[in-house]
């Protein structure tokens, strides 16, 4: 009987010291294989928007494509906590917009939603969820869905101030409910300082060694997209290369009509092959 992770199994990882492992995933068979190699969440991120769907900006998906990919993720996974990833102006109109497409989000298998910033109002919103019996993952850091008002993708809290603006933002996410907060380009020792400091988990992407877990992008991971690569990425394999070899040879067999071979083909049998052929 597999044992589903549930928002309370990620936090006792965190008491006992044990770190979260956690990777996005759009689709069933990877969700499926991520499952089965032990990943404790799967993220369907908003990083689908440019590693799957070819967008320049995450901020080019909408909750109909979210909510499909999100589905093809649930299905493979059995035992993984499914984090969907609510994107861009999809949560922040009103409280009832906001509920309805995370009621979607849910709806499509995700067991929590992620959630980036804080404000009052995306307070009273976690709040809501958390009331409605939906746990959320908070965002902080830097946190793509404001990249223009940011100012692009830039390292955040890099001063004693702007670290105590970050924990101050992840004190409140934890008081409106949060199960655990992601920590995106933050320096090592600011991420150290807020996860020492809060009681959720944090989840590192490019924020140093010391957070709770740490979450990459499949694809990176893999070494299967290509476009760009952040420096904090560590590349296991090479999918890409593994991809364009495979394509290249199955050309090349076509061409050569190696392709199918007897083996791969099926047959008439042999009193009506020899009344089609005589
Ligand atoms: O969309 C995503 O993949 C993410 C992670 C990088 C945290 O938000």
């Amino acid at each position: 009987m597999i044992k589903k992770t549930t928002v309370n199994t990620i936090q006792n990882m965190k008491n006992n010291g044990e770190k979260i492992a956690v990777l996005t995933a759009y689709d069933y068979s990877t969700a499926k294989y991520l499952d089965e190699a032990g990943v404790d969440i799967i993220l369907v991120g908003d990083s689908l928007a440019n590693v799957a769907l070819g967008y320049n900006s995450t901020q080019s998906v909408g909750m109909n494509e979210m909510t499909i990919f999100t589905g093809a993720v649930a299905r493979g996974v059995n035992r993984a906590l499914v984090v969907g990833d609510m994107p861009f102006m999809s949560y922040n109109t009103s409280i009832e917009q906001a509920m309805t497409n995370i009621g979607e989000m849910v709806k499509a298998g995700a067991n929590a939603v992620k959630i980036e910033g804080c404000n009052d109002y995306l307070i009273k919103l976690i709040r809501h969820c958390t009331q409605s019996g939906i746990p959320v993952l908070g965002h902080l850091g830097y946190t793509p869905q404001s990249s223009n008002q940011i100012g692009g993708h830039t390292i955040q809290g890099k001063t004693v101030d702007a670290v105590n603006k970050i924990l101050d933002e992840a004190k409140k996410l934890e008081e409106a409910g949060v199960f655990a907060i992601v920590l995106e380009l933050v320096p090592e020792e600011s991420a150290k300082y807020i996860t020492e400091n809060i009681s959720v988990p944090t989840i590192g992407i490019g924020a140093g060694r010391f957070c709770s877990g740490h979450v990459m992008v499949s694809d990176d991971m893999l070494g299967k997209f290509s476009d760009y690569q952040p420096t904090f990425v560590r590349k296991y394999v090479n999918l890409k290369s593994i991809i364009l070899d495979s394509a290249k040879q199955f050309c090349q067999d076509i061409k050569d009509e190696k392709y199918p071979s007897e083996k791969e083909v099926f047959n008439l049998k042999e009193e009506e092959k020899e009344k089609l052929l005589g």
